[in-house]
Formats: C-alpha cells, sequence, structure tokens
C-alpha cells in the first residue's frame, strides 16, 4: 500500500460550547477541503476523557459535533464522520507512540502547560500524552493534510517528528517489508483563512475557547439570533471609529478580532471589509456584523436542532462512519505491526 496524496484527517473534541473559533478556525475548512480531498473528520472522545467527563454529558456533545458537522456541509456518504473510541486503532497506535515520542518533546507542549496549569501533579497522564493519541489519529490514515486552528501547531509539529523518527528507527524493516523509503508521510498542517484565531468577545489577548466561564466571551452555534446580537453589542473595543487599512488595527487586538470574524463570515479579504467600514462607529459596524453572523450561522443552529431530536440517525451515521474508517486503519496497524516485529494475524 502506498502513502495516500490526498488525504484529509482532523478532529474536534466533544466538550460542548462548540463556537464561532470552532466553526472558522476549523469547521468551514472541513466543509470546503471535500472538493478536492478525500476526508476523515472525527470526534475525538478519548481526547475528551483526558479530563473528567459526565457520562450523559459526553455522549450528548459527541452527537451535537457530529449534527455540526453535518448542518454545516459535511457530507457523511461522500466523507467520513465518526467517534475516535470506535476504531480501536487510535489508542493502539497512540501507545506505540507513547514509546517513539520522547518526554522532552512533550515537556514542550504549550496547551498542557495551560490546561494542566498549576495543578501539573493532579493532571492525568493522558493529558500529558494527549498529543501522542493526535498523531495516533492522524498517523493510523497516514492523512496527508490536516486543517486546524493556530493553536494546533505544536501538535502538528510534533506529529511530523513522530513520523519521522519512526520512519528513521524502522527505515531497515520499513524498506525490507516493501514500503519504499518511509512508511508515514509528513502530514502538511493547513492553518489557513483571516480567522485561525478567533479571540475572546470580551479580552482580546485570548483566543475563544470552550472552557471560558463567561459565556459573553463568545458565540455558541448554539446560541438564537437575539443572544448572537446582544453578544456582539456587548464585545469589547475601543472609543476609535475603524480604520481604513489593516496598519491602523495595530494594539487594537479587539476590533481586530471582529475585523476578522466579519471577514470570514464574508467570504471577503481584510482589506475589502475596511474599504467599507473604514471610518464608521462600532455601533455601525456590530449592527451589520450581528445581521451577518445571524444569517450565517441561523440555518446550521436550525438544522443542528433537527438533526439532534434525531439521535437514531445520528447514531447510524458514526456507526457506519466508525466501520469505514477501521476498514482503513486496521491494516494499517497490521503494517506497524509488521514492520516492527509484533507478531499478528
Ligand atoms: P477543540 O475545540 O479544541 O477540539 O478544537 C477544534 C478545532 O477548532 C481545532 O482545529 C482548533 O484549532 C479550532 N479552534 C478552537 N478554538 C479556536 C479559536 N478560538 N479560533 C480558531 N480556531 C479554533
Ligand atoms: N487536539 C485537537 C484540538 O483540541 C483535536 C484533535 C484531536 C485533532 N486529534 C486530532 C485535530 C487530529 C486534528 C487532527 O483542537
Amino acid at each position: 500500500m502506498s502513502i495516500p496524496q490526498n488525504r484529509v484527517f482532523s478532529g474536534v473534541q466533544p466538550t460542548g460550547n462548540l463556537h464561532l473559533g470552532n466553526y472558522l478556525g476549523a469547521i468551514t475548512r472541513f466543509v470546503e477541503l471535500q472538493k478536492d480531498f478525500e476526508c476523515i473528520y472525527c470526534v475525538v472522545d478519548l481526547h475528551a476523557i483526558t479530563v473528567w467527563q459526565d457520562p450523559d454529558t459526553l455522549s450528548a456533545n459527541t452527537r451535537e459535533v457530529t449534527a455540526a458537522f453535518i448542518a454545516s456541509g459535511i457530507d457523511p456518504e461522500k466523507h467520513i464522520i465518526f467517534n475516535q473510541s470506535r476504531v480501536p486503532a487510535h489508542a493502539e497506535l497512540a501507545w506505540i507512540f507513547n514509546c517513539v515520542a520522547r518526554m522532552g518533546w512533550l515537556n514542550r507542549m504549550t496547551q498542557f502547560k495551560e490546561k494542566a496549569g498549576k495543578h501539573r501533579e493532579n493532571a492525568s497522564v493522558g493529558l500529558f500524552s494527549y498529543p501522542n493519541l493526535m498523531a495516533a489519529d492522524i498517523l493510523a490514515y497516514r492523512a496527508t493534510h490536516v486543517p486546524v486552528g493556530e493553536d494546533q501547531k505544536q501538535h502538528l509539529e510534533l506529529t511530523r517528528d513522530i513520523a519521522q523518527k519512526f520512519n528513521t528507527d524502522f527505515a531497515d524493516s520499513i524498506s525490507k517489508n516493501g514500503f519504499g523509503d518511509g512508511y508515514f508521510p509528513l502530514t502538511e498542517p493547513l492553518i489557513q483563512g483571516t480567522a485561525t484565531r478567533v479571540m475572546s468577545l470580551r479580552d482580546g489577548s485570548a483566543k475563544m475557547s470552550k472552557s471560558e466561564a463567561s459565556d459573553y466571551s463568545r458565540i455558541n452555534l448554539t446560541d438564537d439570533a437575539d443572544t448572537i446580537a446582544l453578544k456582539i453589542r456587548k464585545a469589547r473595543t475601543d472609543a476609535e471609529p475603524l480604520p481604513s487599512e489593516m496598519k491602523g488595527l495595530e494594539g487594537r487586538t479587539e476590533a481586530e478580532n471582529l475585523v476578522r470574524i466579519f471577514a470570514a463570515l464574508g467570504d471577503r479579504d481584510l482589506d475589502d471589509v475596511l474599504g467599507e467600514y473604514g471610518g464608521s462607529q462600532f455601533s455601525t459596524f456590530k449592527q451589520a456584523l450581528a445581521d451577518l453572523a445571524v444569517a450565517r450561522l441561523a440555518p446550521i443552529t436550525e438544522e443542528m436542532q433537527r438533526l439532534c431530536a434525531d439521535p437514531g440517525h445520528i447514531d447510524a451515521v458514526l456507526s457506519n462512519g466508525a466501520a469505514r474508517a477501521n476498514a482503513i486503519a486496521a491494516p494499517v496497524l497490521a503494517d506497524i505491526k509488521q514492520i516492527m516485529g509484533l507478531l499478528h494475524d
């Protein structure tokens, strides 16, 4: 089996509060890539449990992310949507990568430092080895491209380091078994668009996040039109009118964030947006932004609600996706065992 040329893999955690950052940074890209790639989109429930999850909430959130994928325009028949824990290759390959990755590499991961905070000794071992599971997700499909938001860049660099080390450590066996001069691809990150790092609506120095306590910091994909408009009206800005060029946004992080969101939601260039709104007060711009956000998100929210009312259908999508994912990942795992000298059927 040669390395596939055009395979996309990405994942979203079912940890609730899917927000505009997830949508613009990741899900809209997932939708676009369907044209040119074979796409595999995974609800990463094994990543979610690196911090404790209430069991009923976890299954509801898994269905909700699936509904968001479908409502946004991912086609589960042409492409694959499934939940991670259903395909055993992820956990199995993660163990192998626990033995490939070095402690020093993981010690440098900034997301672990942020998430573990001062309570490092009390963090789960899974939270520390989380990036190895992410590498396993991607490499179990030998995926060539991974669309993500900016915050995942370091994890994707680690994935390349793991692939490279495996290819080097087992070079002789890889070639002896007929896999040429490398078994894993060096996966390309796709961090694209004007909104790869959507910031909090309350604090331009913090990214929009599912776990921020204030609901006013983010627009959730489940928010209704009035809530979206209210959150945008209340979003923090400064007192100056909007500039007509990007350099006028330097040091104005909250203003820049709203302009980036506007451009991404309207599929427009940043310069084009500032050309139209340069000189406008925020009251005018926020009204236009609220209208745009509602026009773009309301149909998705509605479709998500419709889909979530029929959990049986969502479960069938996930189960069908998992069978197709397993058909790709199981033979890859058999190759890896063959390469490493682990006896297998
Ligand atoms: P997570 O919610 O951590 O599973 O993230 C799912 C996807 O959304 C990943 O590709 C993240 O990089 C992306 N993402 C999360 N937060 C943001 C944000 N504030 N801005 C842009 N992308 C984001
Ligand atoms: N770690 C990613 C996040 O929190 C989610 C994720 C898990 C992922 N496995 C992946 C993203 C594989 C891309 C590819 O956002």
